[in-house]
């Protein structure tokens, strides 16, 4: 996870792997500058890109068109890279909160920028935010910069025990990120089933964070993650469990929670230190710190309960790989 090399310079065809993440404390406060602590996690998403007649997205021109991620990656990386023939594999669930996007974004600007002379890891976590950025509109670099330096990544809180990464910035706005200490821990991450949309979700927290209280509430977001990254820091998983209830009480005070991860929740209460919802909310997925030892009971519940769940490890960040495990990008008859 300390691997912070720098993307070398590659031939084409280029591939890289990234990985998703789960956020454990200050999601959608994190957006208002708040502390958050992310962890990315042992769920991947492979690009590989090769120069073709015509721009495609795994085998489809259509696809490619559409999809703002692609478009946003090409713009910022100039008008002289030539029609790629793109395709994604990734192990990571689709608008589930997990990632996927800044997975697939850090793959492909990795890729791109390896096969135009490699890149620093710290640009290319401002690129990789850019093309977010520019796809979403809204949201903050927590993501993306999770993907491209793994393990457990912190932004906002520059008092923590943690060493800095970079700064990430978007016009006036400007997010310190660092690289905190890994406890050791295994994390169980269950997605619900229900997709969700992170800009609707971001909208509707901003709306509820103008009224009266939302000064407050969002002053106790950041008391909460502040104490998360430390309490990880230090691998006080008893803190931890309960800080993680804290912070699942918030999200639900500003309405990002669902029924049907209140239930997941309720479901791993058992065997679980301390469970919140991870992402934007609204549907998507939970993270829980299992109870020492209760992890497989935690699994069966969770799957029991209809949600498809994982358990984590922190991973490395993103990294070029072999071009050739995904075999022919061509569609086979
Ligand atoms: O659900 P995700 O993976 O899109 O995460 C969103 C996290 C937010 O804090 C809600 C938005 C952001 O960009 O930080």
């Amino acid at each position: 996870m300390s691997d912070l090399a720098s993307i070398p310079a590659r031939p084409w065809p280029c591939s890289a792997r990234a990985p998703g993440k789960c956020i454990l404390f200050g999601e959608h406060a994190v957006v208002r500058g708040a502390p958050e602590l992310a962890l990315a996690i042992d769920l991947r998403t492979q690009v590989i890109a090769r120069p073709a007649p015509r721009l495609r997205l795994n085998a489809d021109p259509d696809a490619a068109g559409h999809n703002p991620y692609l478009r946003a990656a090409l713009a910022v990386d100039g008008a002289t890279t030539p029609p790629l023939d793109i395709r994604s594999v990734s192990r990571v669930p689709r608008s589930a909160g997990l990632g996927s996007s800044a997975a697939f974004v850090a793959a492909l600007c990795a890729s791109l920028a390896a096969a135009r002379g490699g890149i620093e890891r710290a640009d290319l976590a401002q690129r990789a935010f850019a093309v977010e950025r520019a796809a979403q509109g809204v949201g903050s670099p927590g993501d993306t910069s999770t993907s491209v330096a793994g393990g457990y990544v912190s932004l906002n809180e520059p008092g923590s025990r943690g060493t800095p990464l970079w700064s990430v910035h978007a016009g006036d706005e400007r997010w310190e990120v660092r690289r905190e200490q890994d406890p050791g821990w295994v994390w169980v991450v269950a997605y619900s089933g229900i997709p969700r949309s992170t800009v609707e979700a971001v909208r509707a927290v901003g709306d509820r964070l103008e009224r009266p209280d939302g000064p407050a509430l969002l002053e106790e977001f950041r008391r909460v993650a502040r104490q998360g990254i430390d309490a990880v820091g230090r691998g006080e998983r008893e803190e931890v469990g309960r800080l993680l209830a804290r912070n699942q009480e918030l999200l639900r005070e500003v309405g990002v929670s669902h029924p049907r991860l209140e239930a997941l929740l309720e479901a791993a209460a058992p065997v679980a230190a301390g469970a919140k919802l991870t992402g934007a909310g609204r549907g998507g997925s939970i993270v829980v710190l299992p109870l020492p030892g209760r992890e497989v009971e935690l699994l069966r519940r969770l799957a029991r309960a209809g949600a498809a769940a994982f358990a984590v490890r922190p991973a490395a960040g993103v990294e070029l790989v072999d071009a050739e495990p995904l075999g022919d990008p061509e569609p086979r008859a």
